[in-house]
């Protein structure tokens, strides 16, 4: 068969020594010693109690000829029923485990130990209340009202809290699963999905190709699929499924662009799951089905660079992955690049300068308030949690290394480059000392005396940007920022701006440039010339809100209240119940808000609002 024999090639490539060199500070796995490489998962999806319970089985090798070696897995709340283990995948006997302390970051390490021949274990096992990953919505707080759904967020690592694996990006696995649902519901995940696939109540699925664990994905709920082209499509709740066809029209297109500069989309369909608004992300890479947040459904398309950036991960982080989460800007900063690359090829240069522009803005809005050492591209986590490097740095500093390459060596060289990159490391992870000897052997050896202009140490290693970074330009925006600066000094009246012809990367360019504080009048004037709280876009409202709050803006409390409660993207919440907290009567305000809206938060945006709240259990 061709699936275990394919798997078998990676691993083996896998086991070079290149690959056993870092370890990764995130997982308690020995990759080192054992390595699993397939995951077949039998699971009950169990709405009233709230818990995934079934066996996941492993299929495992050992690495090393250590024979004793026991097999060391990540667990995060999951209650462990019986472990067992089988030389030959039939025949299987009960093991011996144990489950050890836990750490308020990691989890708990599953120790099984293990015959000398061995080829699977079976982990017999049930979510915990609290799991990272899931989230369990009650009818009510879903599009169609009816139905509850459930739905897993594994990055980074979260995989953990609904399998036993070794969650760590340097391991990838093929998986098989059985997942069984309320009949009434259909089930979907990161893996081969039919379009056609009717609703029984008990689903099969495969991912035939290698990824890491935190790309293993699932949703159960009230889904309609509708078909946007040859091989995308788009799956959501009934209510919303028309309106995210009509956004997403040009997806199709994004995957001919992306194929065209860096070679043939190897993962057969891509379609997206519009998420309910509480989904703590933008979008999340899910091999073969993109999870996506309502929110970047503006009804103008002005927010679906998010797709062309989840659709980008299929090269960059899917096909080639971060080996482990110091070097997330592999996926991340590769990404916005691509991103970028799509926007220009399908919209035009105007649209990809203009994220580029913000994007370099962002990042240098929040460099401004970063320690040094999370300015650095290969960033040090050990001791925190991989969300700690999730800032603008792998994102927008990771893009701007490589338009820096692109500049010095010249696109159609730097292209090849990329889709030889690509195709070299492919389902493969690797990590940011990998990569920068790949770039050196095969971009910077070929012309010394462009690369003495490449500072690749300094971009890598060091924080703060190189003085020659590239420094994106746009005209519109250029305009947008004197206009800013003009209406900041009183010289300009709202209503002389040219704003009802702005699109939304206007607004957010305008909005930014704004001081932090620009007083109650100001923002009503904005407020009456073009009806900024009763905006539509979540990145204009978003925006418009911090601004809100920063000038105490009281007309716009209520929809920011509306805003807080609505949707539970973390990158829209966490900023502004900052913001919110600057002042007491604020901290006040957002206490009196969270309460309501916890309950209706994914649990990795709780996390990150009690830490802001000051939120105690009890309350
Ligand atoms: N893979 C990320 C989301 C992620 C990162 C989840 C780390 C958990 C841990 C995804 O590709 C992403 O970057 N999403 C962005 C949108 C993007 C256009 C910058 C988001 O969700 O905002
Ligand atoms: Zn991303």
């Amino acid at each position: 068969m061709l699936v275990p024999a394919r798997a078998a090639l990676v691993t083996s490539l896998l086991a070079l020594p290149a690959a056993a060199a870092e370890r990764d500070d995130h997982s308690f796995a020995n990759p080192e010693h054992v390595r699993v490489r397939h995951v077949d998962l039998d699971l009950d999806v169990d709405f009233d109690a709230r818990v995934i319970r079934g066996t996941a089985m492993l299929l495992i090798d050992r690495t090393s000829k250590d024979a004793k070696r026991p097999l060391v897995l990540d667990t995060r709340g999951l209650k462990v029923e019986a472990v067992e283990t089988s030389s030959d995948c039939r025949a299987f006997t009960e093991g011996t485990f144990e489950l050890g302390k836990a750490d308020p970051i990691l989890g708990q390490p599953l120790t099984i130990r293990l015959p000398e021949v061995v080829q699977a274990v079976r982990v017999k096992y049930a979510t915990g209340p609290r799991a990272g990953a899931l989230q369990w919505l009650s009818p009510n707080q879903t599009a169609g009202k009816k139905h509850p759904l459930l739905f897993t967020q594994s990055q980074a690592i979260d995989a953990r809290s609904w399998v036993p694996l070794q969650d760590t990006p340097g391991v990838r696995v093929t998986y098989t699963a059985r997942v069984r649902t309320p009949k009434d519901l259909l089930a979907v995940m990161s893996a081969g999905n039919d379009p056609a696939q009717k609703r029984t109540g008990d689903y099969r699925f495969e991912m035939t190709q290698p990824i890491p664990s935190y790309l293993m994905a699932l949703c159960v709920g009230d889904l309609e699929f509708r078909r946007l082209g040859a091989r995308t499509g788009v799956y959501a709740e009934p209510p919303v499924v028309a309106r995210a066809a009509t956004e997403f029209a040009d997806l199709e297109e994004f995957l001919k662009a992306c194929e065209k500069l860096y070679g043939p989309y190897r993962w057969g369909r891509y379609d997206v799951l519009v998420m309910p608004p509480s989904f703590p992300f933008g979008g999340m890479e899910n091999p073969r089905l993109t999870f996506a947040s309502p929110t970047i459904i503006a009804g103008d398309k002005s927010l679906v660079a998010v797709l062309a950036h989840e659709l980008a991960h299929s090269w960059s982080g899917n096909l080639v992955s971060n080996a482990t989460w110091r070097d997330f800007w592999l996926n991340e900063g590769f990404t916005v690049y691509l991103e970028r690359r799509i926007l220009e090829a399908v919209y035009g240069k105007f649209r990809a300068d203009a994220e580029a522009v913000l994007g370099r803005r962002s990042l240098e809005r929040e460099m401004a308030d970063l320690p040094k050492p999370d300015q650095v591209l290969h960033i040090d986590l050990k001791g925190r949690s991989p969300d700690a490097g999730l800032t603008d740095v792998p994102y927008e500093k990771g893009a701007l290394f490589l338009k820096h390459l692109e500049a010095a060596y010249g696109r159609e060289r730097f292209d090849a480059f990329l889709k030889q990159y690509f195709d070299h490391f492919a389902f493969r992870s690797i990590t940011t000392a990998e990569f920068a000897a790949y770039l050196d052997e095969h971009l910077l050896k070929w012309d010394p005396e462009k690369s003495v202009k490449v500072k690749v140490r300094e971009w890598l290693y060091e924080p703060g940007l190189p003085g020659d970074a590239p420094n994106p330009s746009a005209a519109s925006l250029a305009k947008v920022e004197q206009l800013a600066k003009v209406f900041a000094a009183g010289t300009l009246k709202a209503a002389d701006l040219p704003g009802k012809s702005w699109s939304a990367h206007e607004w957010i360019h305008f909005l930014t440039a704004m001081p932090t504080d620009i007083g109650r009048d100001k923002m009503a004037a904005l407020d009456a010339a073009f009806g900024l709280t009763k905006s539509g876009n979540a990145e204009v409202l978003f925006q418009w809100l911090l601004l809100a709050v920063r000038s105490g803006y009281g007309p716009a409390y209520g929809r920011l209240e509306g805003f807080l409660t609505e949707q539970g993207r973390r990158k829209f919440l966490q900023p502004l119940y900052q913001e919110l907290a600057k002042t007491p009567a604020g901290k006040e305000r957002a206490t009196a808000i969270y309460r309501k809206a916890r309950q209706t938060y994914h649990p990795m945006s709780v996390e990150a609002v009690d830490a802001i709240v000051g939120w105690k259990e009890e309350k």
